[in-house]
């Protein structure tokens, strides 16, 4: 079986208002019933396949993070609490120096981000037992998604030779190239988008850190060895934490090991980072529109309109989205999407 690793420390900045500081995108009801931690909770719920999982949060989480388990019913084999944010392959490496002393080096780990939506079915289940047969072997298997655009946002795989059921040794890792590289890339057909889930074992992981990123191991094998802990939560030591570079496992590792693999995978996959991923996803109406909560649009099209509190009225638009929080209304171009971060930097400063 797999143990499920759950990263949910990102602070998803680009869907302001409704992702802010104090609860970040994973832990929102977008469109459904459940919020995007819990749906990946959901996702890794069969249990001829996965473990009980692990979620890697910030500190501030805690509480969320506990409470929105408990809401599904799911029991988690604990919470690991990072003091700062230090990206992902600090996060990587906690967990899997925690599991390879809980369960054995051995012990097979599946990453995955909180912040998709992906249909779980008899192909996302054949992708995931092919990744696990490839990670048995030493390799770290990423799961490669058919890219549609030339997408920024994403970490590019050259798929490389077939070395046997459904997976392929990977040529080359590019982490988020520019848009030039990226039209390239999509151009020659021979790409695939990474899908931020990894496959591999708690003990071939501590090997790529030690021999790609021995800063990042050492200091968090001391916050794990000096981490205080009880039944629910691991909190890591900060000040060894704080030591750790700050690079994302797309950096540190998955651009430099000789051992990656890629299974292609044909599976609904989207990354909801932003405002136009929502609108794409969501079923728009007959206009285009994507109208939620209190709001009503007229003479509108191609919109994502959401209110959770006051009454929003939108007219004469096309392709804006108009999002109003509790306390916060943004305003912009559906095209222009990736750019609130951006604006949420420029509001911090003011503040
Ligand atoms: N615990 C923890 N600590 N989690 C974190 C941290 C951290 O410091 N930083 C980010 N995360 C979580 C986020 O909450 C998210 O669920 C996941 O890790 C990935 O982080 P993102 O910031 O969303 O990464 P990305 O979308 O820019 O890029 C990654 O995912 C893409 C696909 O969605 C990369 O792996 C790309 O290569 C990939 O294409
Ligand atoms: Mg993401």
């Amino acid at each position: 079986k797999i143990v499920p690793v759950i990263m949910a420390g990102g602070k998803g900045t680009r869907l302001w208002p409704l992702s802010r500081a104090a609860a970040a995108k994973q832990f929102i009801r977008f469109l459904g019933d459940e919020t995007l931690l819990q749906k990946t909770l959901a996702r890794v719920s069969d249990e001829a396949i996965y473990d009980a999982p692990i979620v890697v949060t910030n500190e501030d989480f805690r509480f969320l993070v506990a409470e929105q388990a408990r809401e599904l019913g799911v029991k988690l084999d604990g919470i690991i609490l990072e003091p700062e944010a230090r990206n992902t392959a600090a996060a990587v490496a906690a967990a899997a120096v925690i599991v390879s002393q809980r369960h054995g080096s051995d012990t097979l780990i599946q990453i995955l981000p909180s912040d998709h939506e992906i249909t779980v079915d008899d192909t996302y289940r054949a992708c995931v037992q092919k990744a696990a047969s490839a990670a048995r072997n030493g390799k770290i298997v990423t799961f490669g998604i058919t890219p549609t655009e030339p997408a920024t946002g994403y970490g590019y795989i050259e798929i490389g030779a077939d070395v046997g059921n459904g997976v392929h040794t990977v040529s080359r890792f590019v982490e988020k190239p520019n848009a030039e590289v990226a039209e390239e890339m999509l151009a020659s057909g021979n790409y695939a988008w990474n899908s931020g889930m990894f496959v591999f074992s708690a003990g071939q992981m501590i090997a790529e850190l030690q021999e790609l990123a021995p800063e990042v191991l050492a200091a968090v094998e001391k916050s794990v060895e000096n981490a205080k802990g009880d039944l629910d939560f691991t909190r890591l030591d900060g000040e060894s934490f704080a030591e750790s570079p700050s690079i994302s496992i797309d950096y540190a590792i998955m651009e430099k090991t000789p051992n990656a693999a890629v299974v292609p995978s044909p599976i609904t996959w989207s990354d909801l980072g932003s405002w136009d991923a929502i609108w794409k996803l969501a079923e728009g109406d007959e206009n285009g529109n994507v109208v939620n909560g209190n709001a009503t649009v007229s003479d509108t099209t191609n919109s994502l309109v959401m209110s959770r509190n006051a009454h929003l009225a939108v007219q004469g638009m096309d392709g804006v989205a108009v999002i109003a929080s509790e306390d916060a209304v943004y305003v912009g171009r559906l095209d222009r999407a990736q750019e609130v971060g951006n604006l949420v930097k420029m509001l911090a400063a003011n503040e």
